[in-house]
């Protein structure tokens, strides 16, 4: 059955799953305190790229479902669910998570909720955040608020398909009445098969932690074996084929690189070991501060192999094609892509740098980096290329198209290229985790 919901925050999380609520039936008023971005809504803007996002938005808002606003009014007070997708990001001079953001959506929503309304957290949070606001909620309304926990694992690239039908549904609830009415607003996704697990506060906000860090360790233990691969002669990439065969380890996320980066893995994993240490066990998670020094270690990596090429970087140009974190995304939060155009710039070189769609974000936050929006424009006068970011246009490329290049020499960061093709363009390939013949 139709019902009524708010999205607080419309950030990545929240914009996508007002759409996603919508788009299954439910009445969706969508709240944000920043002015610009309920008129970029309101007007079928997400305001950041994500395939197919933008169309559904305004397919959406013509349904009349969906609004957006900058706070709550009288038409909050009947909502039965409140969704929270605040951001929580690093803390500045620390590993752990700010969760403030959720305290004032906690604060701001209190005068407008009713007792049998459920809050529904999505955020990612430090275990024990939920029952924390539980109390605080308590004492704000003076009864009983039902507060649950519903991690959200979507991917960018990929994240409207990932809140319509996502691998899992995860409710951490302490009530009968928020189970009854989480099954109700999730009712097409269960009855399209989706496994809806029913748990505990704590458990439900830990199983975000946990899956990050899982991924995040998939990924840095293969780099790791890339590390081991580059100075024995054995090949990584091959080697994650091999091991992938076997279905207990999987093929999946053991890409060897320039590693994981993201507004969610990094800063996810670093508030696990942070709250962890707060729990007294530290130690359980000691290993991640190697998962992130092994992937921090790649991106170092790829400027050793340009110096020992090179002889210096000093006054050299190169050019790092790709900004955004990943493909499929304008997201350049601690992206190894611009982290090592940053490196590059630092060591002296004359950077150059390419994104099929990034650049706007990178000209903002870093107006010191020289951006090319012309693919083929961007080789010109180069010393060497670093692919740093797998996107399609760079895999789809033909090098010999590629004209008035200083020096033929490509470091493949992510495996993609086609070495043979890149080879008979007159290039020197070299890869991470792999030793080529040139
Ligand atoms: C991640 C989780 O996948 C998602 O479930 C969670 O909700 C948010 O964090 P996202 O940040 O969108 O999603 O990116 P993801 O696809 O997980 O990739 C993260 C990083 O790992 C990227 O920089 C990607 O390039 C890198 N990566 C991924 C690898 O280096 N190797 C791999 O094999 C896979």
């Amino acid at each position: 059955m139709a019902m009524k919901v708010t999205v607080i925050g419309l950030g990545y999380l929240g914009a996508t799953h007002a759409v996603a609520m919508s788009k299954i039936g439910h009445t969706v008023i969508g709240i944000e305190p920043n002015q610009a971005k309920v008129d970029s809504l309101n007007s079928g803007r997400a305001g950041f790229f994500e395939p197919g996002l933008d169309e559904e938005l305004a397919a959406q808002l013509a349904s009349g479902r969906l609004s957006f606003r900058t706070s709550h009014d009288e038409s909050s007070k009947d909502a039965e669910i409140h969704f929270i997708c605040v951001g929580t990001p690093q803390l500045e001079g620390s590993l752990a998570a700010d969760t403030s953001y959720l305290h004032s959506a906690i604060r701001d929503l209190a005068p407008y909720l009713s007792s049998d309304a459920v809050v529904v957290g999505k955020s990612t949070v430090p275990v024990g955040t939920a029952a924390l606001l539980t109390e605080e909620l308590n004492k704000l309304t003076g009864f009983e608020a039902n507060l649950a926990w519903n991690p959200e694992f979507l991917r960018e690239g990929t994240a409207l398909e990932d809140s319509l039908s996502p691998d899992r549904l995860v409710v951490g609830v302490t009530s009968e009445h928020s189970e009854k009415k989480l099954r109700e607003v999730f009712a097409p996704m269960i009855f399209a098969g989706v496994p809806f697990i029913v748990t505990d506060l704590a458990t439900a906000e830990l199983v975000k932690a946990a899956a990050n860090a899982f991924l995040a360790t998939k990924i840095s233990f293969i780099n790791a074996m890339a590390e081991i691969a580059e100075v024995s002669g054995a090949d990584a990439s091959q080697l994650a084929t091999a091991i992938g065969y076997d279905e207990r380890i999987g093929n999946k996320f053991l890409r060897n690189g320039v590693g994981f980066g993201g507004g969610c893995l990094p800063k996810d994993i670093r508030a696990l070991m942070a709250r962890a240490e707060e729990l007294g066990v530290g130690e359980s998670v000691a290993y991640l501060k190697e998962i992130d020094k092994i992937n921090i270690r790649r991106r170092q990596r790829v400027l050793n192999m340009l110096t020992e090429e090179l002889g210096t970087l000093e006054g050299k140009a190169v050019l790092v094609l790709g900004a955004a974190f990943k493909p499929d995304s304008d997201d350049v939060r601690d992206s190894p892509a611009l982290e090592i155009a940053l490196l590059l710039k630092k060591a002296g070189a004359i950077v150059m740098v390419h994104d099929p769609i990034a650049l706007p974000g990178v000209n903002k936050k870093h107006p010191e980096l020289a951006t090319e929006q012309d693919l083929l424009k961007s080789f010109s006068s180069m010393d060497a290329v670093v692919l740093a970011t797998e996107w399609q246009d760079y895999r789809q490329l033909d090098p010999s198209t590629i004209v008035g290049i200083n020096n033929k020499f490509i470091i493949d960061g992510r495996n993609v290229l086609d070495v043979v093709k890149w080879q008979s363009a007159g290039f020197k390939v070299l890869a991470l985790g792999k030793t080529i013949k040139n």
